[in-house]
């Protein structure tokens, strides 16, 4: 099944692929304040390794949820509460098309590059509308659909048919032709421990689920739910990436 698929690649992926604990607060910074987030109920649906889940806890925030399919994330997550000895953080693995959780539940859901890689993202979004309280913020963070998206399509959809043993390999063959594209064209700020071509290259092209939408598309959804847009950025990913648009939206 694919939402099996998706969690065994993050199993393997995003256990090494720890982000930088400063890079990444400064990013979180963007969209929210200690002031805004003491005290508040937090879900960080599909955390990964749990890095904002962590900086939510730290900046004061009174409960911190973080769920993921991937059992390895997870664990890195864990790892990550104890190495900063924070109790209000917890780690659970949940579907976030499915969420166990009342209606109303949290101050804030933070859903950072996680819904496109599911089954059905509005689905998926509508999970967490369902479980933010009135006056709550969620933020999404999407990938953008471009005109070249149908080609990293056909290329993904290519390389997930070869072996899995072969990924890793292949995805290192792969980094060596773009490593020079890439270096002319775009100067790649560090923000991952050991961020290498190669791994970007892995996540990009060898997961499972890919959905991409353009951003008019979720801002409607939003709106339609009776979203407030608060912040909205069209392409200033972490990691300077340009594949992400993120909004923050208030639910009126
Ligand atoms: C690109 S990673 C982002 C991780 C984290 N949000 C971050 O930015 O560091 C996407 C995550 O979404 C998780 N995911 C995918 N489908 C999911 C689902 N249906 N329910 C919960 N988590 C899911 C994956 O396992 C993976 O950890």
């Amino acid at each position: 099944m694919d939402k099996e698929k998706v969690g065994r690649f993050y199993d393997v992926v995003w256990t090494e692929y720890l982000p930088e604990y400063e890079e990444t607060e400064k990013h979180w910074k963007i969209f929210f304040t200690s002031e805004e987030v003491a005290g508040r109920s937090v879900l960080d649906a599909g955390c990964g390794t749990g890095i904002f889940s962590i900086i939510f806890a730290n900046q004061g925030a009174g409960r911190v949820t973080g769920i993921d399919i991937s059992e390895g994330s997870l664990g890195t997550a864990r790892g990550l509460k104890e190495k900063f000895g924070l109790d209000s953080a917890e780690f659970m693995k949940q579907d976030m098309l499915d969420l166990p959780f009342a209606d109303a539940s949290f101050d804030i859901v933070w859903a950072w590059g996680t819904v496109h890689h599911t089954t059905d993202p509005f689905q998926a979004i509508d999970q967490l509308i369902r479980v933010l309280k009135p006056g709550g913020a969620l933020l999404l963070a999407v990938y953008t659909r471009t005109r070249l998206t149908f080609i990293h399509e056909i290329i993904r959809k290519t390389l997930v048919r070869t072996p899995r043993r072969s990924w890793t390999c292949l995805s290192k063959v792969m980094a060596l032709f773009l490593a020079p594209v890439v270096f002319v064209f775009k100067k790649r700020e560090k923000s991952r421990k050991g961020e290498k071509l190669e791994e970007l290259i892995l996540d990009w092209y060898f997961v499972p689920i890919r959905h991409y939408y353009r951003p008019e598309e979720i801002r409607k959804y939003l709106e339609d739910k009776g979203f407030s847009i608060e912040k909205f950025l069209p392409a200033s990913g972490r990691f300077d990436s340009t594949s992400n648009f993120i909004f923050k939206a208030r639910k009126v």
